[in-house]
């Protein structure tokens, strides 16, 4: 059976949008507050699951409210979860995301996310699956995760979010990498800004590809994708967007792009499906619940 299994983080996002973020030391008034799903984790499986393919995701929540709450959101969604684990003891990963001008700045406190290991990852990877890890749990976990579903014949898929520095042999397990601007730029060292040529885009996508990824997609917000595989290198232009919040953007891509390459697409082709779906995302408020169904962006295509 196809499937796409997400491994990774689960947060309640505490969402604060004011017509502004304070300068340090200073008070903004009159904010509006929402309680919303998200972690990087949550948010792929939820996009994933919203477009069609049977969809599981394994991580740890805390023996609290909010644990429940995300555990509920992910069921309502169609994702098995059980692969989730409490964590005694631990809270649930929150997330304070500041969301002003149709930008965001998030604070994560990673609570039972921090506990999440390879030995609650009970499933047989099989070669009919995409597996997809990011960077908000554990990186040894995530590379002995990865590894074993890639010696399954499972295809992996990467986001290096948010980036830190990771096991230098996680690459080698990796079919697609995928990194938004200042990632990529972290990931590197060149430096990719708004304005950056397409041809440093794609050098720095290279430059990761001699680390073990078979293929390395750059996120780039307005301006679309690149994909860089072996052969090619493929740029995506941006898809039209009436921005609200662009907070789990790059999580849909994620989520959306597994769910193509499970039913066969190939890289680029599964970029491009992506780039719509990230596209329609950041026109609501929030992460998890802005992800798009197929019949969404099934419309969307059908009038670009
Ligand atoms: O990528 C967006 C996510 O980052 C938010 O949902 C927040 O929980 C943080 O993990």
């Amino acid at each position: 059976m196809t499937r796409v299994v997400v491994c990774g983080s689960l947060n309640m996002d505490v969402v604060v949008q004011s017509a502004r973020r304070p300068l340090p030391g200073e008070t903004v008034l009159d904010a509006e507050v929402a309680f919303l799903p998200g972690g990087k984790g949550l948010n792929q499986a939820i996009a994933a699951a919203r477009l069609g393919p049977p969809t599981s995701i394994f991580g740890a929540v805390g023996d609290d409210a909010f644990g429940n709450t995300l555990r509920g959101f992910l069921a309502d969604n169609n994702v098995d979860t059980l692969g989730l684990h409490v964590v005694t003891g631990q809270a649930s990963g929150l997330a304070l995301i500041q969301v002003a001008q149709g930008d965001n700045a998030i604070t994560v406190a990673s609570g039972a996310n921090r506990y999440f290991s390879e030995i609650m990852v009970s499933a047989e990877p099989r070669p009919s699956e995409v597996w997809v890890a990011q960077f908000e749990t554990p990186l040894e976990a995530t590379r002995i995760i990865m590894r074993k579903a890639r010696q399954a014949g499972a295809r992996t898929v990467l986001n290096m979010a948010p980036f830190q520095s990771y096991p230098a042999a996680l690459l080698k397990s990796i079919d697609v990498a995928v990194l938004n601007e200042i990632e990529l730029t972290q990931a590197t060292d060149i430096t990719i800004g708004t304005s950056s040529a397409l041809s440093t885009v794609v050098e720095a996508c290279h430059k990761l590809r001699a680390k073990g990824a078979r293929a390395v997609v750059a996120t780039l917000g307005p301006r679309g994708a690149v994909v860089v595989t072996a052969e090619s290198a493929t740029a995506i232009p941006g898809a039209k967007a009436d921005v609200i919040d662009t907070t789990g953007a790059g999580d849909c891509f994620i989520g959306a792009f597994a769910a193509r390459l499970v039913v066969g697409a190939t890289p680029v082709e599964a970029a491009q499906y992506a780039n719509v779906a990230a596209a329609r995302s950041v026109e609501r408020l929030g992460a998890a619940p802005s992800m798009p169904t197929a019949k969404e962006v099934a419309a969307r295509l059908a009038s670009a």
